[in-house]
Order: structure tokens, then sequence, then C-alpha cells
């Protein structure tokens, strides 16, 4: 009868509904500001790979690089209000919800990648992870970048040579303090604009890892570049904590491996990059590397070491002097 055939119908309608409502798949948009030729830019596809792969048509990831989406300091906020569900900021970019990573920001603290990579996986270093919690953002790891240099339009070898210069840096008050110490005038910028700034000597230089340095044609437009890996540029993996929660018990912890494992397969692209790019930059003849001599570097260390005690109530002296530990 028509009544059967009406109610087959919508039997079969709802059906059909009740399946897309399942099968939907679960979004994540990975923002981020870096190119995608980066340690960053090559765990984000690595990690939409390994999940797509494993988890087909149930879980889709659609990665934004070059602050397409976002950008750096509004990517945290976008995590918060659902805009999008990983991203991976510099541990610069967290000073609104913790004070605690800005012990990353302490000049010549780490004398090389290893110590920072030993102080993270410490507990010292996973404890920092936790105090995101309170705000509502989940940290799932560490990501390596690398040292940052200075590169600039005039050559840099003593503090002196900095003074009066302008200088972009990230949104961290430790960064700032970092360049006042030598006289300098740190600017506060996202990342998106530093070409453009340096391009039109709006600044006069910046500090950043090799592979940022090269990806996004910094050297094109500054004659010179300090070799001082005078701080550590590193990022966190981040999510929301309600995202995170929200997620089906059975993929939480699938999720998490496809990250672990993009982010060991991100710090071995690091560990290239940094050799790679920095002889990229040797070899292009656009500008000049200038190492810096046993010398000037005691000048530097001693001009900016007061950074930490300025900051010690801060961040935590405890904290501090676990992150010192990690270089023996
Ligand atoms: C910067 O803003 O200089 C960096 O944090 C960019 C990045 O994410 O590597």
């Amino acid at each position: 009868s028509i009544r059967n055939l009406i109610k087959a119908g919508a039997a079969t309608v709802l059906c059909a509904f009740s399946l897309t409502a399942f099968s939907a798949p679960i979004e994540i948009k990975f923002s981020h500001v870096v190119a995608e030729n980066t340690p960053k830019g090559q765990m984000a596809i690595h990690f939409k790979e390994l999940v797509e792969k494993r988890f087909p048509g149930r879980v889709s990831v659609q990665v934004f690089p070059n602050a397409q989406l976002f950008g750096d300091n509004k990517v945290l906020e976008a995590l918060l209000l659902g805009d999008v569900q990983l991203a991976a900021p510099s541990v610069s970019k967290f000073q609104k919800f913790t004070d605690q990573l800005q012990v990353f920001d302490l000049p010549f603290l780490f004398e090389d990648m290893e110590a920072v990579d030993r102080f993270q996986q410490s507990p010292a270093g996973q404890k920092i992870l936790g105090s995101l919690e309170k705000k509502g953002l989940v940290g799932l790891g560490y990501l390596h970048n690398g040292m940052k240099q200075l590169s600039a339009n005039s050559p840099i070898r003593e503090p002196r040579d900095a003074e009066g210069k302008k200088f972009r840096i990230m949104t961290s008050d430790v960064l700032a303090a970092q360049f006042e110490t030598v006289d300098a005038i740190p600017v506060k910028k996202p990342f998106s604009e530093v070409f453009t700034l340096l391009q039109t000597k709006a600044i006069d230089g910046q500090e950043n890892s090799w592979s940022n340095i090269y990806s996004k044609k910094f050297f094109e437009v500054q004659p010179y570049i300090t070799e001082t890996n005078h701080g550590v540029l590193d990022y966190l993996v981040v999510t929301s904590a309600e995202f995170w929660r929200g997620l089906p018990d059975d993929l939480r912890p699938e999720i998490k491996k496809a990250l672990d494992e993009s982010i060991a397969y991100g710090n071995k692209v690091a560990d290239l990059k940094d050799q790679e790019d920095k002889e990229a930059i040797i070899t292009s003849g656009q500008t000049k590397v200038l190492p810096l001599t046993a010398g000037q570097r005691e000048q530097w260390v001693e001009s900016m070491r007061p950074v930490w005690k300025q900051f010690e109530k801060q961040i935590g002296r405890d904290l501090i002097a676990a992150a010192v530990a990690s270089n023996q």
C-alpha cells in the first residue's frame, strides 16, 4: 500500500541519514605559519598521510601552511574556538597561556639541540605541558626546528654592533629583554610580515633558524647572518582540551601515536635541514655568514645573561636550573 511505501521510504531516508551522520569523518584542521619544506611543514604533511592511511574515511586532515588560515598570534585562540584542531606554534608564542615555556627563550641557555631534547623529555620539561591545561589547551609534544641565528643588513659581530638596530621578534617578553640588553630595539611582529619588513628596511634584522631563513628567503634581503646559535626555536604541538576529550576513546591513542611518529619524523627533518639549508644559504652567495670568535661569543653571553635573572621569578628558578642541567 501507499502507506507502507511511505513508511519504507521514510525508513530508508532515516537510515541513510544516520549512516552519514555516523560516517562523517572527523575533521582535523592543522594550521601553521611556515613553508612546507620545513621541519614543521613536513611533520604536518606526514601526520595527514599517516592518519588518512590508517583511518580512511574516518579521519580527514587538512593542513594550512604559510599562515594561510591563521597567523601565529591568532591560532591559539582559533584552537579554543574550535576553528582549528591542531597547531604547533613556537614555544615563544605561548606567553599569554603560561610563563613556564618562556624558559626556552632565555639566551645562551642550551648548548645544542641534544640538550634541548634532554630537557624536553625530562620530568621538568614534561611538566610544562600540564601548565597549559588550565587554559583549555593540551600540549601533545615538542617538535624541533633548531638554534637561532641573527640576520641583519649590517655586519653584527659584537653586541655593540646591534645598538639602535630594530630586530623583529616573536611575541615574547624574554626575547624583547634579550635585545634590550644590547641596546637594540625589539619589534614584535607576526612571522608572515617578516620578509616584507626586511625588504622594505622597516626593520634591520631578525632572529630565526636556518630553515626559516632559507624557506622564507630572508637571506635574499639580509646581507649578513651571524652564526650566533644564541637561542632555540622549537615548537609545541597543541590541541584544545575540548576537541581532545571529544575524540572517540578508541581513536585518541591512535591519533597520539600518529603524532608521536610524525614528530619523530619532523625532528629528523629538522636535523637535516639545519645543515642543508645553512649550506644552501652559504652557496647562494647572496649573504655573508659570519661565524663568531670565542671572544665575541663570550661578549654576547655576558651581555645577555642578565635576562635569566630578570625572568627568574616568573619562569621559576628550579625550571631554569633543570634546563641548565640538561647541558651535561
Ligand atoms: C617565527 O615566528 O619566527 C617562528 O616561530 C615561525 C615558526 O613557526 O617557525
